[in-house]
């Protein structure tokens, strides 16, 4: 069983911008605690490797991407997109290169993002409402918390957190769902008097109610799913652990996209423009709650559905990627 504070469970990260990596370009990057390469190859694919070389361990970001494959810049040797070396020119002295770890890898929402383990045992979350085809993006700012992701996720199963800080009543009681060993969600449908900037603004155009649903995905993914009137928000929340029990928080927020110049125009660009700086505000309010905190599990019973969150944290998945050094100084 891990403790809270394991640091890297399995889960998608995000790791770099696509728009970084062009076509034969690559870069290296130090990564849930050891070095990663990202190249891209010809065929527009972005690969996401080991950065040490599984010959004599050379950083492959200072390598040349050759097709699809990367050739390592200190002997040459060449790793195609499965990990093989393709150019092994000693077959006859019987060592054979072990193969370059190759991470699963994939580009959505404007970044590369990759899985941290050998084989991703679930998706990037999608927008929630499968009938919409097209979705309006932005990348919020990213933030750095000093507190570790999975306390940063835990927020949204905090119904103690949303009463006291957020000042909101509930409708009806919050109804937690587990859904498999990685996802869980909440559903609160929330009565709109309260103080909050953000709820200000809704009752202030006549809205009364809100439904919101809180996901998480592993932890390090959480998610929330608001509907108010025919207004949709999905903000999507990718928490990269940093050294040191830290996050790197990146939001991402999301509206169906409105076909039509005019409409699409106003539907698309004014509502992004204004509910960035509200969104803004509420994840810098809740940033600075969780800045320096040492949590502990002291749960009362009004902590019910936290716990149940920590529950499903402590059983995921850890992984260790293998070392192919064959000696150690
Ligand atoms: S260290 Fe990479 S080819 Fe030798
Ligand atoms: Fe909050």
């Amino acid at each position: 069983m891990n403790t809270i504070n394991t640091l890297f469970t399995q889960n998608w990260y995000v790791i770099e911008n696509s728009n970084k990596l062009k076509k034969g370009d690559v870069l290296s990057k130090q990564w849930m605690g050891s070095r990663i390469t990202i190249y891209r190859g010809y065929d527009g694919r972005v690969q996401v490797i080991q950065a040490s070389c599984p010959h004599l361990g050379a950083d492959l970001g200072h390598g040349k991407v050759i097709g699809n494959s990367i050739q390592c810049g200190f002997h040459h040797l060449c790793f195609d997109n499965k990990g093989e070396c393709s150019n092994q020119k000693s077959k006859a002295d019987s060592f054979e290169i072990p193969k370059l770890f190759i991470f699963p890898s994939e580009e959505k929402f404007g970044v590369i993002w990759a899985y941290y383990g050998s084989e991703a045992l679930f998706p990037i979350p999608d927008f929630p409402d499968k009938e919409t085809k097209k979705i309006h993006v932005k990348a919020l700012k990213t933030k750095k918390i000093n507190c570790h992701p999975h306390v940063v996720s835990s927020n949204g199963f905090d119904i103690q957190h949303f009463k006291s800080v957020h000042k909101v009543n509930f409708e009806k009681e919050p109804v937690l769902s587990i859904l498999d060993q990685y996802k869980m969600e909440l559903t609160m449908h929330i009565i709109i008097p309260g103080e909050d900037i953000f709820l200000r603004f809704l009752r202030l155009i006549g809205l009364k109610k809100i439904k919101v649903t809180f996901s998480t995905l592993g932890g390090n993914i959480a998610s929330s799913h608001t509907k108010v009137g025919n207004i949709e928000i999905f903000i999507l929340f990718a928490n990269r652990p940093i050294m040191g029990d830290q996050t790197e928080n990146q939001p991402f927020l999301m509206i169906p996209k409105t076909k039509g110049f005019i409409k699409g125009l106003i539907k698309n660009h004014l509502y992004m423009i204004f509910l960035k700086p509200i969104i803004e505000k509420i994840l810098r309010d809740d940033a600075l709650i969780l800045e320096n905190m040492k949590f502990r599990e002291n749960f009362t019973p009004a902590d019910l559905v936290i716990s149940k969150y920590f529950d499903l944290i402590k059983k995921l998945p850890t992984f260790e990627m293998a070392d192919h050094r064959t000696f150690t100084l």
